[in-house]
């Protein structure tokens, strides 16, 4: 079967993964998301690209940043765009995904934005469009499971360029709950393939995947060691409601180890910027200090992120 982001011309038909994803196409992105970082600044925030086009934003797990972000973008450009509350739709009925999805196709939708506790799911609707001869529908995974959260991660590039310019010149450590994260997995796929040279991961060992160092990166369990002269620090939120059992000791244990303080921070380059995909917790994994400090970049990362997807909505319907 081909890669089922691409169709049939070898063009992006759906946004399912960043593995694999050739980095022209990534850069492609980033650079049509400059522009519409822009649009914000308008006192008219709209340019008509996407104009009678249908999005069914279908988050099938709780968001705040990404289905506004995704719902403010797709408004950005005009399209039409319906948020489905899933707690309050058929599913919840017993309906199934796919039967969901058939009946939304029934309304002329052009784009999917899906979000999933279920790894694959996207995947799976993308299957099924190809399958039934629905081409001209795209498929945007906005995080699916542990597998991947392609949009996060290239919104993360984005603001990685923005502040520091040259990939290969980069030294990047991911600090955290790395093995539940699919935002990990994105940005480890993105950064790989754009050539940093020197990507850490700083991880209890029970939060690492095992074959983690497969994905090219140097593991650290000592996090002041991990951080020392990296330029970005990109931290992940504990993800609780993945973690069967005891993986970890006390929160406030992890924190002293693995917390993101201003002193452990002072490990790294005096001009590093300190990265988090939100929703944060204070005093788990990040001190409120560095929030709220100098270095951290948390909050333009949302504001990318609108710019980031707008572009990823433009491509995949060819504007
Ligand atoms: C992340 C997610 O949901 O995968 N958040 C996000 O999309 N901004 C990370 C998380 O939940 O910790």
């Amino acid at each position: 079967m081909r890669n089922p982001q691409l169709n049939r011309h070898g063009e992006l038909q759906h946004l399912l993964t960043l593995d694999g994803l050739p980095r022209e196409v990534i850069i492609s992105i980033l650079d049509h998301a400059t522009p519409f970082t822009e649009v914000a600044e308008r006192e008219v925030k709209k340019l008509p690209l996407l104009r009678g086009k249908s999005i069914f934003n279908l988050f099938f797990e709780n968001s705040t940043r990404t289905r506004t972000t995704f719902e403010i973008a797709a408004k950005r450009l005009t399209a039409d765009v319906v948020t489905l509350n899933v707690s309050t739709s058929s599913t919840s009925k017993g309906e199934s995904l796919l039967d969901t999805i058939d009946n939304l196709c029934a309304m002329n939708a052009d784009m999917f934005v899906v979000r999933h506790s279920a790894s694959g799911a996207p995947v799976l609707i993308a299957q099924h469009l190809q399958a039934t001869g629905r081409d001209h529908i795209h498929v945007i995974n906005a995080g699916d499971g542990r597998h991947a959260h392609p949009t996060q991660g290239l919104l993360d590039m984005y603001t990685i360029r923005h502040y520091k310019r040259d990939f290969s010149q980069l030294s990047i450590a991911i600090v955290g709950d790395v093995l539940h994260s699919r935002v990990a997995r994105s940005q480890i796929a993105a950064l790989t393939t754009l050539g940093v040279p020197d990507l850490r991961v700083i991880a209890p060992k029970t939060l690492l995947p095992s074959a983690v160092e497969k994905m090219g990166v140097r593991t650290f369990s000592d996090m002041r060691e991990g951080l020392r002269g990296v330029d970005v620090v990109m931290m992940l939120r504990l993800q609780n409601e993945r973690m069967a059992g005891a993986l970890l000791p006390t929160p406030q244990e992890y924190y002293k180890v693995w917390g993101l303080t201003p002193e452990k921070l002072s490990r790294a380059k005096p001009d590093a910027i300190v990265m988090h995909p939100g929703p944060i917790n204070r005093g788990i994994e990040i001190d409120s200090a560095v929030v709220d400090g100098d270095q951290a970049v948390i909050l333009p990362q949302v504001t990318f992120g609108i710019a980031v997807r707008m572009a990823v909505m433009c491509m995949l319907a060819g504007q």
